[in-house]
């Protein structure tokens, strides 16, 4: 069985992919920050829950021995939108580094823990959840000020890891996972977690050593940095 591990996995698209994870025949480490929610309502004894803040060193450490030798693929993907300030003269700097620290800086300390179990699959794959709302190119509307950097900062920090992980047979996979209805998106969405998630797994079963650092939507189309 392929283990897999998904952060933030109580609620969208964490959620979604637990099933359909399960659906395919892994074994699922999930995890949450402090309530179990959807998690608890699905019965299956390839499912482990787990409480993490992905913040929380400690309790991620934790995380990682209850996994066990072994990871095939880890979802990073907890995360968080920011202030939607309408101004920059509004901007909260604590909510700023809060922001900052889950969504850029947690994907790399949970990859960084994940690592000697990735190494053991033998062809490891991390997946960084990430948005369009990193690329530069397409900023034209601007705002989102944390939000968008952070994600920036998460695909940088992948793609700068990307060569020593490759030496470890690890691939990286940054995926956006479209405009998608969930408390985050909003009702006005237009993707549906099902589609998305469905997308997100056909990139990953089609991902290779060779596309490590790619940054695509879930439909497989390259988004520009
Ligand atoms: N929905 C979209 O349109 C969209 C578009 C582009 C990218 N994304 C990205 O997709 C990912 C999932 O988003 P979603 O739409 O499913 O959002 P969501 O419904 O708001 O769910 C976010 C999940 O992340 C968890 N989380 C937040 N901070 C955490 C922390 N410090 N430690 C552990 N877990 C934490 C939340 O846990 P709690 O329940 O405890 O808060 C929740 O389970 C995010 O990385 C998001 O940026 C979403």
């Amino acid at each position: 069985m392929p283990v897999a591990l998904v952060t933030g996995a109580n609620r969208g698209l964490g959620l979604e992919t637990v099933r359909q994870l399960l659906e395919r025949g892994y074994d699922v480490h999930a995890t949450y920050r402090t309530d179990a929610g959807g998690l608890e309502l699905i019965d299956s004894d390839r499912l482990s829950t787990h409480q993490a803040d992905v913040r929380d060193m400690t309790a991620l450490q934790g995380v990682m021995r209850a996994v066990g030798d072994r990871l095939d693929v880890l979802f990073n993907n907890a995360g968080v939108s920011d202030g939607r300030w309408a101004s920059i003269e509004e901007v909260d700097f604590d909510v700023v580094s809060e922001v900052l620290e889950i969504n850029a800086i947690s994907p790399v300390r949970v990859t960084q823990l994940a690592l000697p179990l990735l190494q053991k699959s033998g062809f490891g794959k991390v997946v960084m959840i990430s948005s369009l709302m990193a690329s530069i190119d397409d900023c034209a509307s601007g705002k989102s000020y944390a939000y968008r950097a952070s994600k920036t900062a998460l695909n940088m920090f992948t793609v700068a890891m990307k060569n020593e992980l490759v030496e470890q047979n690890i691939s990286l996979l940054i995926v956006h996972p479209g405009w998608v209805e969930t408390d985050m998106g909003g009702p006005r969405a237009p993707v549906q977690a099902v589609d998305s998630v469905r997308g997100i797994l056909e990139r990953l079963e089609e991902q290779t050593l060779a596309m490590s650092g790619r940054f695509v939507e879930y439909t497989g189309r390259p988004l520009p940095w």
